[in-house]
Formats: C-alpha cells, sequence, structure tokens
C-alpha cells in the first residue's frame, strides 16, 4: 500500500495530489490515506497535506533505507530483487539462515536492517550496528555450479565493489587489506562477512554478508582509532539507498565475472585494490605470530608472507596488522 501512494506522490512530485484520487487508487477513505501518510513523515518523507487540495512530496527521499527507495535505485538483474527488510533484528546473517531453511530457492534475495542488536564480524567480533546510520545486509547467492574453493573470491568481490562504490562517491582512496577489510588511511570503513553451505566440495548457498559505515557523525571512543564513516571522511550525509544499490551493481558484475572468467580475474583486481601487499605483516593466526612481508596471494586466495626467506601461507587470520611505518 505504501509503494501505491509512493508511486503517485513521486510521479506528481512536488505537486498535489488530491485525497479522492488517493482515495480511489488504494480502495480505502480518508483516514486511511491520512494514516499511511502519517507513517510515511515519521521515515523521513517531506509531504505536506493541505485540507482540501491533497497531499504534496516536497523533495526526494536524501537518505531512507527502505525496500521501496532501494529498488526505484535498483540497476541488477537479480541480486536485491527481493528485499526483507528489518527495522530491528539480531543480524542480518541470522536472518538469511533462517530464510535458507524456510526457502532454499531464495537466491538474490537481499536482507536489511536498520539496527542489528548482534551484528557480528569475522573472527566472532562484534559489529557495531547503530539505527539508522550504516548500511548492515546479506545477500544469498547459491551459485549453479562452484567450487567451494572459490568462496574467498566472494569476499574478495564484495570488498572491491564497496571499494567502487565508495569512489562513486567521492572516495577514492578506499584500499583492501587482506582478506576483504575495506580501509580508508589506516581505518576501516566496512567489512565482509561470508558464510557458506556446502556438499562434498560444491558451494550450494552463501550469505554474503557487509557492513559499510556510512553516516556516523562520530566514532565510539573504542573505535576512533581504528574506524571511521563516510560521513566522517566526505562530511556529507550521503544517501544509503543509492550506496546500496551501486554496491548491488558492482557486485553482480564482479560475481559474473568469476563465474564466467574464474578467480584469477578476481584475484588480479583485488590486487590492484589491496594495501597489503609488499607490507611488513604481524599476524595471529591459530595461536601463532607470523611476521614477514607479505608477497603475494596463491591462487587460492591465501595470504604468501616471507618470513626471512621461507614463505609462509596464511589461511586465515586472527589479526593483520601493519607492522612497518608505510
Ligand atoms: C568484518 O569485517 O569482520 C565483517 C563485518 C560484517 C558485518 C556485517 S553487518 C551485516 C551483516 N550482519 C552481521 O551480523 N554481520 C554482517
Amino acid at each position: 500500500m505504501n509503494s501505491v501512494i509512493l508511486d503517485e506522490l513521486y510521479k506528481n512530485l512536488g505537486k498535489y495530489v488530491t485525497s479522492e484520487r488517493m482515495c480511489e487508487k488504494l480502495g480505502v477513505s480518508r483516514i486511511a490515506v491520512w494514516n499511511r501518510i502519517k507513517n510515511l513523515q515519521k521515515l523521513g518523507y517531506k509531504i505536506e497535506g493541505k485540507r482540501s487540495v491533497g497531499y504534496v512530496l516536497k523533495e526526494e527521499a536524501k537518505d531512507i533505507l527502505i525496500p521501496y527507495e532501494i529498488r526505484r535505485r535498483l540497476n541488477t538483474k537479480i541480486f536485491g530483487r527481493k528485499i526483507e527488510y528489518f527495522r530491528l533484528t539480531s543480524s542480518t546473517m541470522d536472518e538469511a539462515q533462517y530464510l535458507l531453511e524456510k526457502d532454499p530457492d531464495a537466491h538474490g534475495t537481499l536482507i536489511v536492517a536498520e539496527e542489528q542488536t548482534s551484528g557480528r564480524g569475522r573472527q566472532k567480533r562484534k559489529w557495531l550496528s547503530p539505527r539508522g546510520k550504516n548500511i548492515y545486509v546479506s545477500l544469498i547467492y547459491s551459485p549453479k555450479h562452484m567450487d567451494v574453493s572459490d568462496s574467498i573470491a566472494l569476499m574478495f568481490a564484495a570488498a572491491i565493489a564497496i571499494k567502487e562504490a565508495l569512489s562513486d562517491f567521492g572516495i577514492e582512496d578506499a584500499k583492501i587489506k587482506w582478506p576483504n577489510d575495506v580501509m580508508v588511511g589506516d581505518k576501516k570503513i566496512a567489512g565482509v562477512l561470508l558464510e557458506t553451505r556446502s556438499e562434498g566440495g560444491v558451494l550450494t548457498h552463501a550469505v554474503i554478508g557487509f557492513g559499510v559505515n556510512v553516516n556516523m557523525e562520530e566514532m565510539p571512543e573504542e573505535l576512533k582509532d581504528s574506524a571511521t564513516s563516510m560521513y566522517l571522511i566526505t562530511k556529507t550525509q550521503i544517501d544509503r539507498a543509492t550506496l546500496l544499490s551501486n554496491i548491488l551493481f558492482y557486485l553482480e558484475n564482479l560475481i559474473s565475472l568469476l563465474v564466467s572468467e574464474g578467480r584469477e580475474k578476481i584475484f588480479e583486481l583485488w590486487k590492484s585494490h589491496n594495501n597489503t601487499l609488499g607490507r611488513t605483516v604481524e599476524i595471529h593466526s591459530n595461536g601463532e605470530v607470523i611476521k614477514g612481508i607479505a608477497k603475494d596471494i596463491d591462487k587460492d586466495g591465501f595470504l604468501l608472507v616471507d618470513v626471512g626467506g621461507d614463505v609462509r601461507k596464511v589461511v586465515t587470520a586472527d589479526s593483520v596488522r601493519f607492522a612497518d611505518e608505510g
């Protein structure tokens, strides 16, 4: 019902639509229309009503992250064409997993939340998820034929897609820290979390979750030195629906590239956007500390670190810290 009202208001942006027309379109009473309008105003729509004239939408929504606004901006074929929206949830990753249990045919569905109570990051870290400021989403991707070992390329693709979308908003200098932290300088601005299901080495479903710090005007004390937001860099309020639809567009294209040309193509792109190779890194991995020069990634996307001439392969890391000046 909201979408019928919004369609009508957007079609007549800046012009009044009579209450009669709204009632007719919706097949409900004037009071019911008024209640709907009040809800839309609460969401942030600049709608004005004049008795005996009707309702006008004064301007396009600037930062309202509801499915209607995401869909208006979406350029994808499949990703985000189905959306599950939550004002509050524990984690969009949980919602994606529930959905997969109910509907194994949820390919392309996007789960969006305005706030998460238990947002999670890699290595079971907490992901700060305050209401209405950032992007917290999970995308369900169910490949036709994909090897489990391509999972890391999916994570890389998501980090690259975020990086590309940041540059649409004037943030040109974001880089990816292995494996998939999106950084501006030495501060993290976005992260990607991948959860997969597989059968006999074949990837059946992937939940690609990502969080982007968008309109946070301040970082909490404990994150001030390690994290930033788009607002803190650009000093402008970002339209999250546009940012999200751009990320989905890039991600859909990158994953098609992965499917058509293989993971090497994604690794090449990752290399051109990374900030890790060539640096001295200190990595905590499975209770071990590996310190050396990050040389390359191997054919599986794992990090190769030269420790005094001995090349070590890092498959997962609890933390990756730069131990040089640069
Ligand atoms: C990381 O860098 O450690 C990954 C962070 C991933 C956070 C996102 S926010 C949306 C989705 N839901 C979660 O609980 N986590 C991911």
